[in-house]
């Protein structure tokens, strides 16, 4: 049934409303209406999407979401982003919500074809989504998409950026036993349909602030960064201001991008680093002579980052992607080093 529902939110900030069809996702009709709904993953693994339904009847989509493990389901507590209502609804989000993003564009519902799909390495993939109708992103944002044959919705940052674009460059990382990343590389994902929802994410880099760019990207996280670089490539930015740039990946093998960072750093005149974290590699194997420029390191990429800057942390802006262990660890290491919360921007992609 295509009914709509209307939805109420009592926050910290005050009441507002919003409209809901029936079977689409609370968060996403929320944040659609222009309402800063707290999120970060969009996805069901972070829990800051936390809500109670005071009244209604709602369905949750994905019980088992790790996002969901510590609410309290007895006195109606929610996930947003796993959650539709099925009738008008009041809920309670127990933060503050404005009525409009500062920043950013308002997300919505897209459509979009997927094209485009090459192998980087071994197990990460690129490919990009040729949208039916134009988006607005900053570098560091992320959309989430959901492909036909598939439950649910998967988080991914854009490698590119920019104003009214109808292309959306993306990267995966297969993981085992994995949903997305196997579909993108099986034979039904080169001209599909799928559903997109963005741009989200306040991880984004704004050249006007003027700080020196620390980022800490693992896997597929280094998405984002990569928009970061290139834009601030582009504004001529590394004139003024550093970027270290911290990659973990498990082998040599498993690098990417790295003609990419090597023309960054060139771009950067000694304003840019790159350093690959390899957790996995042998010790005596530390040299790359095909891109001398990218530093090479041993060990986890929080680690090796922490060790590099080792407290030098003066106006520097810290971006964060990767996978919430390695998030987590980064985030602890850059505050046991004394960086102020509001000067580390991050996104967990589960
Ligand atoms: Fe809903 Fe992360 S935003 S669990």
């Amino acid at each position: 049934d295509a009914g709509h529902c209307a939805v109420t939110v009592e926050t910290r900030s005050g009441t507002f409303g919003f409209d809901c069809a029936t079977g689409e996702t609370l968060l996403y009709a929320g944040l659609a209406h222009g309402l800063t709904l707290p999120h970060e993953c969009a996805t069901g693994t972070c829990g800051t999407c936390r809500a109670r339904v005071m009244s209604g009847d709602v369905e949750v989509a994905w019980e088992e979401a790790p996002g969901a493990a510590r609410l309290k389901r007895d006195k109606g507590d929610i996930l947003l982003c796993q959650t539709r209502a099925l009738g008008d609804c009041v809920l309670r989000v127990p933060s503050d919500v404005a009525e409009r993003p500062a920043r950013h564009e308002i997300p919505a519902p897209r459509l979009g074809v997927v094209g485009n799909v090459k192998q980087l390495t071994s197990d990460v993939v690129h490919f990009e989504i040729a949208l039916t109708e134009p988006m607005t992103f900053d570098a560091g944002q992320f959309v989430v998409i959901e492909a036909p044959e598939l439950e649910g919705g998967r988080a991914y940052s854009m490698v590119n950026y920019g104003r009214d674009l109808d292309r959306l460059e993306l990267v995966v990382k297969r993981k085992p036993g994995g949903g997305f990343g196997d579909w993108i590389n099986g034979p039904l994902a080169s001209g599909a349909n799928v559903k997109v929802f963005g741009p989200l994410g306040r991880a984004t880099f704004h050249p006007d602030e003027g700080h020196d760019l620390l980022m800490i990207a693992g896997g597929s996280g280094i998405a984002g960064m990569m928009s970061i670089l290139s834009r601030g490539v582009r504004d001529r930015y590394f004139e003024k201001r550093k970027a270290k740039v911290f990659f973990g990946v498990r082998t040599l093998a498993d690098g990417f991008y790295l003609e990419d960072f090597a023309r960054a750093i060139e771009a950067g005149g000694g304003n840019v680093e790159v350093t690959l974290a390899l957790s996995h590699e042998d010790a005596g194997r530390l040299d790359h002579p095909e891109f001398p420029t990218v530093k090479l390191a041993h060990g986890f990429v929080h680690e090796v980052a922490g060790q590099a800057m080792a407290g030098g942390y003066d106006n520097v802006m810290a971006y964060i992607a990767g996978p919430p262990p390695m998030v987590d660890g980064a985030i602890r290491s850059l505050i046991i080093g004394g960086v102020g919360r509001s000067a580390i921007r991050y996104d967990k992609f589960g």
